[in-house]
């Protein structure tokens, strides 16, 4: 029988890498990847808690694409990642027609669950694994084809920040094995990919956990290690070391003329420190740029969702990392209207995002998990005014950003073309302070690397003119 999969993916890109792991593993099963919903004959939605708006979008569509069953009884639909493991059977409540909910840990058994409610066509909930196996990967891969790829490097986290729901829907850190990431890089480099995402809830505390039970023990081991055996250490920083030595070292295609990038996200700051900052200077791939989410500028608020940082101590690693890397460029996450934030508190997150002046910021109006420490608390900020400190705060990043964006004009930059724009002729890349640049030009431009001047701004993209022609040798 044919089997067609559609899926849909949420939230972050820690989702969207795992969707295209369950279209590897599925297609290595036989199935084909379906572009519409109405032309499978299995609907996956890969879901994400992060905020209740995601989760809304999820029931939303999942509601829409049950009216489907009721033409073709037989369509399985599965609801899987953050929202299963944390709504478990109660799925079934406001959904009746879903037939599977399994967890971000149960996602290398999806073969298995699709196949057993086809064979026995019950409802299966699988959300009970604490962490998922990542030495028990069913074959199969998949990438959507492209010129920039991620890599996984870890699973799962041990913050315990008091608004957060990932590590209950993820649960606790595993590391890959070095070996594993360093082969799967190759294979892509080998496939043509021009620039690689390492992916991670907290890339900065890889090398924790691995599969096997060995890797550091804490914060305290890793110190230990470094004092004592520092060459042993596989940390984050380690990682980057060998994965950069390997694509200097590889044997790239000939048709890959670009420099070949490496980036990584995220990054919690109280695991970023000088160790890091020194890989990222001197690994030539690693771009310079950082995704360094502060969440609020306030200590109080800061001690109150459990970051383990000072307003203070954030800066002063800035001030580090931007005196190794003069040209780095920052992007942050924020939330506004925590639970007891005050007009002060408020006002220090404004102050700090005006002294670091980031060159993106995502900006989070604050939303309550249920089963998370601050969703608990009492003093929770009137919509009213969460919305107002919304505003505020995306006016000034918006202010900061077309200024920053302003000097760029006249300069060059390094850009690497992914894909056609959206107007005629147009090609998107990205600089690797990850600006991202619109160029016009007759012939195809994806998959190069060239020189740009900058030449305008729009309200978040640059626009540019190749500085020198394409090179005859590999002209289209
Ligand atoms: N409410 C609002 N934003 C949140 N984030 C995480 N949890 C919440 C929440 N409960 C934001 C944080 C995080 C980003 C991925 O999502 O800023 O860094
Ligand atoms: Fe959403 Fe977080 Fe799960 Fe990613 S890990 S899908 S952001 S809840």
């Amino acid at each position: 029988m044919q089997r067609r999969l559609y899926l849909a993916s949420y939230g972050c890109q820690m989702n969207e890498r795992d969707s295209e792991e369950v279209l590897g593993m599925l297609t290595a099963q036989g199935y084909e990847i379906a572009e519409a919903p109405e032309a499978a004959d299995v609907i996956l939605l890969n879901t994400c808690s992060v905020r209740q708006h995601a989760e809304e979008r999820a029931y939303g569509k999942m509601a829409e694409l049950s009216a489907l069953k009721h033409e073709r009884p037989g369509l399985i639909l599965g609801l899987v990642g953050c929202m299963a493991k944390l709504h478990q059977a109660q799925v079934f409540k406001r959904l009746p027609e879903v037939d599977l909910v399994a967890g971000p840990a149960e996602l290398y058994d999806l073969p298995y669950l699709l196949a057993e409610i086809q064979e026995k066509r019950q409802r299966i909930v699988a959300v009970d694994r604490p962490v998922r196996p990542l030495d028990r990967k069913p074959a199969g891969d998949y990438r959507r084809p492209g010129i920039t790829a991620f890599v996984t490097i870890m699973e799962g986290c041990d913050k315990a920040c008091t608004y957060c729901i990932v590590p209950k829907t993820r649960g606790q850190e595993v590391s890959r094995p070095a070996e594993e990431i360093l082969a799967e890089i190759s294979r892509l480099v080998q496939a043509g990919y021009q620039e690689v995402t390492l992916l991670g809830q907290n890339v900065n505390s890889y090398g924790k956990r691995f599969p096997d039970g060995s890797g550091y023990q804490g914060p305290v081991g890793r110190r230990r290690l470094l004092e004592e055996e520092p060459d042993t250490l596989l940390d984050f920083p380690a990682l980057l070391r060998r994965i950069d030595a390997s694509v200097r070292n590889g044997d790239r295609p000939l048709r890959a003329q670009s420099p070949f990038r490496l980036r990584f996200t995220t990054s919690h700051p109280f695991d970023a420190n000088e160790r890091l900052f020194e890989a990222m200077r001197d690994c030539d791939s690693v771009c310079e740029w950082l995704h360094l989410p502060v969440q609020s500028g306030s200590n109080r608020v800061l001690r109150a969702m459990r970051r383990g940082y000072t307003a203070e101590a954030y800066l002063e690693n800035i001030s580090l990392l931007r005196r190794l890397i003069p040209d780095i460029s920052l992007s942050t996450d924020l939330i506004v209207g925590f639970p007891g934030e005050t007009e002060e508190d408020f006002e220090a997150t404004v102050r700090l995002v005006g002294e670091v002046r980031y060159d993106s910021a995502y900006i989070f109006k604050y939303s309550p998990r249920s089963g998370t420490d601050a969703a608990a608390r009492e003093d929770g900020v009137p919509q009213d005014v969460k919305e107002d400190r919304n505003q505020r705060l995306l006016g000034l990043q918006a202010e900061i950003e077309q200024a920053k964006q302003r000097a760029w004009v006249g300069r060059r930059a390094e850009v690497l073309f992914e894909r056609p724009g959206k107007g005629p002729s147009q090609w998107f890349g990205r600089t690797r302070g990850n600006h991202g640049v619109i160029v016009e030009h007759p012939a195809e431009l994806a998959g190069r690397s060239m020189d740009v001047t900058i030449t305008g701004t729009t309200a978040h993209t640059l626009l540019g003119a190749l500085a020198s022609p394409v090179p005859a040798a590999c002209a289209d």
